[in-house]
């Protein structure tokens, strides 16, 4: 595999990821969990990063730990658009810009556990979640976008412009058919 590949599959992967860590940051909200882990980045003052998990713990850890996983995904792709996509410096610069925001995510996040969920902080933690899905979203589009099937990509062509003629679906990719044997019943008539 070519390292833009490994760019943005990895970039997929991260988006999966983000998918993720906000439906288990809003489990942790919806369950009242946001303080079963009272410190951070450990869950107790004890200084363990691994906790017995009870109760909340399991909740408010298991987005922890996703957001963790994801901060490693983001740290690849950045890595990789380093080494590979500096001949696409937009890729090149969503990538820096996202991994300053999962960054301060991750920061933000102890921020609220910090000020026993301040709501102004709980806010700014959600708003700064759904722009870096927007942001990964967009790069996800971008780094995969040359390797969309023509079927697709007439499709976004007639969504995105309102006056465009319907082009004609692009031909289907010829099937070989396997040769009928002599003396079998599937030969055409007459042959
Ligand atoms: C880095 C990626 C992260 C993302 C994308 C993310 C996203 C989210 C989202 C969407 C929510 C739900 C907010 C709501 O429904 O009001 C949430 C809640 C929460 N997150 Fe994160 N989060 C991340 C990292 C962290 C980290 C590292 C911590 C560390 C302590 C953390 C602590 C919390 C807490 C305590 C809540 C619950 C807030 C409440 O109870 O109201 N998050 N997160």
């Amino acid at each position: 595999m070519r390292g833009h590949d490994w760019f943005r599959y990895s970039v997929l992967a991260a988006l999966i990821l983000t998918y993720t860590t906000i439906l288990l940051g809003g489990n942790v909200a919806a369950s009242n969990s946001g303080l079963a882990c009272p410190n951070w980045p450990t869950c107790f003052a004890n200084g363990s990063l691994f906790p017995t998990l009870t109760g909340g713990v399991v909740i408010e850890w298991s987005h922890r730990l996703s957001a963790f996983v994801l901060g490693m995904s983001v740290a690849i792709f950045t890595a990789l658009a380093l080494v590979y996509e500096r001949n696409r410096p937009a890729l090149l610069k969503i990538s820096v810009v996202s991994a300053v925001l999962v960054l301060a995510q991750a920061f933000l996040g102890g921020l609220v556990v910090d000020s026993n969920l301040a709501v102004l902080v709980v806010i700014a933690h959600l708003g700064m979640a759904t722009i870096l899905f927007g942001l990964i979203l967009t790069l996800a589009i971008l780094a995969n976008l040359s390797h969309v099937p023509p079927r697709w990509r007439a499709w976004i062509r007639r969504a995105a412009e309102p006056d465009s003629p319907r082009l004609p679906r692009p031909p289907a990719e010829p099937v070989a058919r396997p040769k009928p044997e002599r003396g079998s019943a599937d030969l055409p008539r007459g042959s």
